[in-house]
């Protein structure tokens, strides 16, 4: 079946989370970062994501900005940081991270050819909103699909069920597209097809499903969507 829905993940997917870290290392004023900002950014992330694979399981859940700050709050202590100031830098830079630079071009030519175009993400609706309109890219999305709006993380099946609620498609008609391996899984599972932006070369998650198609970043997403 014909692909007519692309969507994609946010974090890490079309925004670059270590640009918060890197951008607040770049100050004068964080040179406690200067050195390990991608140590703490990687930390910073993983925590992030630990903590809404917990809460879906725990039936705990929050919005993202909470577990955001968690994670934060965890890297922080991890990393010998105490600074109030340093903290409050690196959460604000967090509502406008930069886009990925292929992302504009990208998503243009998905949108010239008359596809649809959305985010599904962990994200709160407040968040998405703050980076998609820092980084320019509202015109250039139909939706921004949070999961907000049903109350768990990806990756349960819940989530990925707003896609053919909002558009009404078919699943298979989706093109999911994610930088995180265990996403990019999930939504295979669950029928879409799939592709994984594996930018730093990892090794394929070892879960029931695999991604149908893998990149080193999102300039090949037109072609595989049939473009
Ligand atoms: C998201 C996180 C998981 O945007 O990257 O949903």
């Amino acid at each position: 079946m014909a692909i007519t829905t692309c969507v994609f993940d946010a974090y890490g997917t079309l925004f670059d989370v270590a640009s918060a870290a890197r951008e607040a290392a770049s100050r004068p004023e964080n040179s406690e970062i200067a050195e390990n900002w991608a140590k703490l950014s990687g930390d910073w992330r993983q925590k992030q994501l630990q903590y809404s694979w917990l809460r879906a399981v725990m039936g705990a859940h929050t919005d993202f900005w909470q577990v955001t700050q968690d994670g934060l709050d965890w890297a922080m202590e991890a990393n010998g940081l105490r600074d109030a100031r340093l903290r409050k830098d690196l959460l604000d830079l967090y509502w406008s991270l930069a886009a990925y630079e292929e992302v504009p071009a990208m998503l243009a030519a998905l949108k010239t050819a008359g596809l649809n175009t959305a985010i599904l993400s962990n994200g709160s609706l407040d968040m998405l909103d703050g980076a998609v309109v820092s980084a320019g890219l509202t015109d250039r999305l139909d939706a921004i699909l949070s999961v907000d709006t049903v109350g768990v993380f990806k990756p349960d099946s819940r989530v990925y069920d707003l896609v053919g609620a909002h558009f009404g498609c078919e699943v298979e008609e989706v093109l999911f597209v994610s930088s995180n391996g265990w996403d990019a899984a999930a939504a295979a599972g669950y029928g879409f097809a799939t592709a994984w932006v594996n930018r730093a070369d990892e090794p394929v998650d070892r879960l029931p499903w695999t991604p149908r198609h893998q990149l080193r970043d999102l300039t090949g997403i037109p072609e595989i969507a049939g473009v």
